[in-house]
């Protein structure tokens, strides 16, 4: 493991998304989905999830006692503009604060303008299977930035767009639950013209502002590694699921299949960084009854370290994507990464493993400035509910106390330092849950 240093300036942080933290947004399609029964697990909602919509000032603190000079957050769209072209001065006063508050605790803002969640009335008139889609999500990013753009300077359009396509259209395991190919392409031909048209408008009017997207992308290993029809179904899942949107960007046009769901250009430059989210690998091993994936079943290696949620740990992939990324020739910025582990059992590793493989990777050429773990509160999971458990900082939905886990002193030591520490001990597994204690220490 290396002992070098990041490079100056390097953004360190957090993030999180308006829909697992802030707790009553109950004017989106999410909201809708958890009010079915089997949706998520335990039946959960995403209100109170962290009440951070009240307690942003003092969880800020927090945050930036644990040497964070970054933070990602998503916008509530649902909240700025509640129906067609009406928005809402008091959601904007929110943010506004939510964003001077970062400055003044001098705390980097990453802002993001979807991060899931759609208002009840775009879902209600067809989601991102209507083309219109686009155009008002540009509105909306248009007027967002005119009212927020002096104070913050790196700006994400979309979360994952490939993860809304697979989870809401092919697996139906998110709202819209629908289970369509087709309509999942048109989702993200929908998704990248919304993209293409939202950086036009911000470029145009705030040229100064950093616009890109956050990028969702994963190992695709064959499972046999000489198998080749698991190494052809493992280089088409990479081909669709990370390649079709960057290739798309890059080039200013749709690629294939998107091709077959739409027409649709973009300019030749849309993106003036690369957001990577990055959590895992799968391996995938062809199997003729998945034709609905194409022909690929996600198999998990045997004797892998996994998470709560059977992701495997697989540092290497950090590494292998970044590298990857050089060819994009932009700035990079990890806006997510990080480990459901309700007992801060793997965390510590896992932090000190990835951030080795980012560093590796810096010296290797890839022009990374910052890193955002996924996440500082544990919030709602999404369909996982409150059972996953990603935060730095434990958080009861209930008694909403806060409860810094080991890995966030570990983590704020990589923060105030810069590097990672000399000879770091991992603090001790936690056989139990984590009994209540006070914050880290941090030196
Ligand atoms: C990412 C999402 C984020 C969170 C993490 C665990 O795909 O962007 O909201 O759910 O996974």
């Amino acid at each position: 493991m290396t002992n070098g240093r990041f490079p100056e300036n390097f953004l360190w942080g957090t993030a999180t998304a308006a829909h697992q933290v802030e707790g009553g947004n109950h004017a989106n399609d999410w909201w809708a989905w958890e009010q079915v029964a089997g949706h998520i697990k335990n039946d959960d909602r995403s209100d109170p999830a962290c009440e951070h919509y009240d307690r942003f000032l003092s969880d800020f603190d927090l945050l930036r006692s644990l040497h964070q000079n970054a933070h990602r957050f998503s916008l509530e769209w649902s909240r700025i503009e509640p129906a067609p072209g009406e928005f809402s001065s008091t959601a904007l006063a929110h943010y506004r604060d939510v964003l001077q508050a970062l400055r003044e605790r001098g705390m980097e803002p990453v802002v993001t303008l979807h991060h899931f969640t759609n208002p009840t009335w775009i879902a209600k008139s067809g989601g991102w299977e209507a083309p219109e889609t686009a155009e008002r999500f540009a509105r909306f990013a248009d007027r967002v930035t005119d009212e927020l753009g002096d104070l913050s300077r790196f700006w994400i359009t979309v979360n994952e767009p490939t993860v809304i396509a697979y989870q809401g259209y092919v697996r139906g395991e998110w709202p819209p639950g629908k289970r369509d190919l087709g309509a999942a392409l048109r989702v993200l031909v929908t998704l990248l013209r919304g993209h293409w048209m939202a950086y036009e408008r911000i470029k145009a009017r705030h040229p100064q502002l950093q616009v890109g997207l956050a990028h969702h992308l994963r190992i695709f290993d064959p499972a046999g590694r000489f198998a080749p029809q698991d190494r052809a179904v493992a280089a088409a899942f990479g081909r669709v699921f990370n390649e079709t949107i960057l290739q798309s960007l890059r080039r200013g046009r749709l690629v294939f299949p998107l091709t077959r769901a739409g027409k649709a250009s973009g300019p030749p430059r849309s993106q003036d960084f690369i957001g990577l989210n990055y959590y895992t690998r799968e391996l995938v091993r062809f199997n003729v009854h998945y034709g609905a994936e194409l022909f690929g079943e996600r198999v998990l290696p045997a004797g892998a370290a996994r998470s709560d949620l059977t992701w495997e740990l697989y540092p290497d992939g950090l590494y292998r994507t970044l590298l990857a990324l050089r060819r994009e020739r932009l700035p990079i910025y990890v806006t997510e990464n990080g480990i459901a582990d309700g007992r801060d059992a793997m965390r510590p590793d896992f932090l000190l493993t990835h951030v080795a493989a980012m560093l590796q990777a810096i010296e290797a050429g890839a022009p990374v400035r910052g890193y955002f773990h996924w996440t500082c509160f544990d919030n709602f999971e999404w369909a996982e509910g409150y059972g996953a458990k990603f935060g730095l900082i434990a958080c009861d939905p209930v008694t909403q106390e806060r409860r810094p886990r080991p890995s966030a002193g570990l983590y704020a030591q990589i923060c105030r330092l810069n590097r990672l520490p000399a000879n770091v001990e991992l603090p001790p597994v936690p056989q139990q849950p984590v009994e209540p204690a006070g914050p880290p220490d941090l030196r």
